[in-house]
């Protein structure tokens, strides 16, 4: 039973506010990872490059309109149609280090003052992480790192908004890491942490409990 003896690897999460550094850190701890001989690989989402991607872009963009629900069910869609590739490579034993996932879909469209309830349902079933890393850091040092984008969320309300949802969001799989450090110091911290969960994940099997 050869197959049973692959050990699987673990999901880990990072989240945060624009301006946090997360997608740096992302690709910074796959780099190190693999730098290790630990099999990894990026992924994030919105997953840009599929149809429902595509559909996302255009509406971060202002390129087009699309109604409240809509656009969460599209951000759900764009995680679900990723599944089966994520479970059959964490299962052969790749760690993947996730760039936003169903905490952003939640923070963000309760943040326009959708029900949160509501906004977790079409998530419910997604595989669960081993490990959320939060990258957290306060509005204004955001701001001082050269303020936002363009996109349609990029707007200093819309963000202090997300922050706030982003943390009544916080479970058990939560660890929040101070964002407002220098890059290096904040690597050396994400790497510490995903070491030890890796650790941790021996026997224990991939689950689909969000939210429980
Ligand atoms: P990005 O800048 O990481 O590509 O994310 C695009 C924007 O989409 C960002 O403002 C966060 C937002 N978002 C949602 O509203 N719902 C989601 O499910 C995800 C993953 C991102
Ligand atoms: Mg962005």
């Amino acid at each position: 039973k050869l197959a049973n003896m692959v050990k699987r690897g673990a999901l880990i999460v990072l989240e945060g506010c624009d301006r946090s550094g997360k997608s740096t850190q992302c690709s910074n701890l796959v780099n190190y990872l693999t730098a290790c001989n630990i099999d990894s690989k990026l992924l994030k989402f919105p997953d840009r490059t599929t149809s429902t991607g595509q559909m996302i872009n255009s509406y971060l963009t202002n390129a087009t309109e699309l109604n409240d629900q809509a656009v969460h069910l599209l951000f759900s869609a764009n995680r679900w149609e990723a599944m089966d590739n994520m479970r059959s490579m964490l299962l052969s034993g790749t760690t993947l280090v996730v760039d936003r996932y169903v905490y952003s879909g939640v923070a963000f469209t309760a943040a326009k003052g959708l029900d949160m309830n509501w906004c977790k349902q079409p998530d419910v079933g997604l595989l669960t992480p081993d490990l959320v890393l939060f990258l957290d850091l306060p509005i204004e040092a955001a701001e001082q790192r050269g303020g936002f984008g363009e996109e349609r969320y990029e707007k200093r309300e819309m963000q202090i908004n997300v922050r706030e949802l982003f943390l009544q969001l916080q479970d058990s799989l939560w660890q929040l890491i101070d964002a407002n450090r220098t890059m290096q110091e904040i690597e050396m911290d994400i790497r510490q942490r995903v070491l030890s969960t890796l650790d941790t994940i021996h026997d224990k099997p991939l689950k689909q409990d969000l939210w429980t």
